[in-house]
């Protein structure tokens, strides 16, 4: 056997999970993963659907790798070509029309099929091996529980699919139905990335606060008692959860954020919009009311929280009032980082039906230059209030100079500190000296000034 795999990634990180995933069911047939597509025996390109011109940028990728298929069987040797993840799901037929040199296309919701298929993609070499179905097993019930090592910060999905059916998005048609797993099978995956080194866990999920699972003695729990479940097992020091919906905070949630010291001061709580016609139009099923009053819970339960948005602009129908309403939530909220778009239609959705009063690309630009603008001015201020401040921050990787780590605050920023490598893949107390537009940057704190806590403290 001995063969290699090389798995390309975008997107979320739920497809970064997913890739880690399909590496572990490829490891018993005997394929174990390279760093480059030179070296490899099979490519997976696991792709997202989310962003515009998605199946544009895969249909390039693939053109390199046809042209790296050719020489390799010039050479008389040969590449496996696969298209995984949310455009493989979306657009299985026109891949396999426009790129017949492909081997296996698949979704998110078959790759633990993988040895099948390459199975039939070996016997029958210049076929396609399609599957975009949508199982009624779980693929989870079928991955293998012996996972490669995914480092300190680890990610787990516990909640995958959405049924909120937001009018822009194309994630429930991609990914398919809300399915929750149950708290057991999620409990024990934990375990073993503990086991594993992991130090931070973060749990994943399309809408990570819908999840409702078995409990393990009978019941169904929310994500609120999960939470501290997987805080109370042994070796965890920190645990997260993303992406959530305002829809879906409830009080066993908010409340977490009270009483669970590992559970880190930051949230990514999507709005999109700050107008109730527009967020009407997108079906989001909160106004900006409700979203105001889920922020104010969540403060009231770790004031020091940090908070991260999706902003959509340009939806249509969007007037300049709706859009000064989206300006005016952003200055209400203060943000301490925001993911902003212009929309764009994707097909299939009932967005993209909506042909009248669409608003120019030259507005859309205009309003998100200035979206970004006053995020950019309120991340920088999150930024330096850190300034002076002792907080601990997890190493997990070199920094940019020899003698420098790069790890993570509890706010998510990214922090760069004068430290030695022992202390890579470990959680210290870091001096902040410097703040910048998307990182800090500080130095070990002296043992006196160590705080095992995730709260910011005044520096002495
Ligand atoms: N146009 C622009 N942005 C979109 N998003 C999802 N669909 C679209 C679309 N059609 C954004 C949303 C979502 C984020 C992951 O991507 O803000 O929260
Ligand atoms: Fe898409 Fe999120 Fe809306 Fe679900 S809640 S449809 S994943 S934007």
């Amino acid at each position: 056997m001995g063969k290699t795999l090389f798995i390309k990634t975008w997107g979320c990180q739920m497809n970064v999970y997913d890739s880690a995933r399909m590496a572990d069911v490829l490891a018993p047939v005997g394929y174990r993963p390279v760093d480059r597509a030179e070296d490899a025996d099979m490519v997976i390109l696991n792709t997202c659907h989310i962003r515009e011109k998605a199946a544009e940028k895969v249909f390039s990728e693939l053109g390199r790798l046809r042209a790296l298929k050719r020489r390799k069987a010039a050479g008389g040797g040969r590449l496996i070509i696969a298209v995984a993840g949310c455009v493989g799901q979306a657009e299985g037929a026109e891949i396999m029309a426009r790129a017949p040199y492909v081997d296996m296309v698949f979704g998110p919701q078959t790759f633990h099929r993988l040895p099948e298929m390459v199975a039939t993609a070996d016997a029958a070499p210049g076929r396609c091996v399609l599957d975009t179905e949508f199982p009624a097993e779980s693929k989870f019930d079928f991955l293998p529980e012996e996972q490669g090592t995914q480092g300190i910060s680890a990610f787990l999905a516990v909640q995958e699919g959405c049924d909120r059916f937001c009018t822009y998005c194309v994630v429930p048609y991609t990914r398919g139905a809300e399915f929750s797993r149950p708290a057991g099978d999620i409990l024990a995956e934990a375990r073993r990335l503990l086991r594993g080194g992991a130090l931070e866990i973060t749990l994943l999920g399309q809408n990570v606060n819908a999840w409702k699972g078995e409990a393990p003695g009978g019941g169904v729990w929310g994500l609120g008692r999960l939470l501290r479940e997987v805080a109370g097992l042994e070796g965890l020091a920190r645990l997260r959860y993303t992406t959530s919906h305002p829809g879906d905070m409830d009080e066993e949630l908010i409340s977490a954020h009270t009483e669970i010291p590992a559970l880190m001061p930051f949230v990514h709580l999507p709005v999109q919009s700050g107008s109730d016609r527009i967020l009407a139009a997108m079906n989001r099923r909160h106004k900006a009311d409700d979203y105001r009053r889920v922020v104010e819970r969540l403060r009231a339960a770790r004031p020091d929280i940090g908070l991260s948005s999706d902003f959509i602009v340009g939806f249509p129908g969007e007037s300049d009032q709706d859009f000064a309403e989206t300006m005016g939530l952003i200055a209400e909220i203060g943000y301490a980082q925001a993911y902003s778009f212009k929309y764009s239609p994707r097909p299939g959705t009932p967005a993209a039906e909506l042909t009248d009063d669409l608003v120019p690309e030259t507005v859309k630009g205009e309003r998100l230059t200035a979206l970004q603008e006053l995020v950019n001015r309120q991340q920088v201020a999150f930024n330096r209030a850190a300034i002076g401040r002792v907080m601990p921050v997890l190493f997990d990787r070199p920094g940019r100079r020899p003698g420098q780590l790069l790890g993570r605050s509890p706010y998510m920023q990214a922090v760069h500190a004068e430290a030695g490598e022992d202390r890579l893949g470990t959680l210290a107390e870091v001096r902040v000296t410097g703040a910048h537009a998307n990182s800090l940057s500080g130095c070990l704190a002296g043992a006196a000034n160590r705080d095992a806590g995730a709260t910011l403290e005044a520096s002495a």
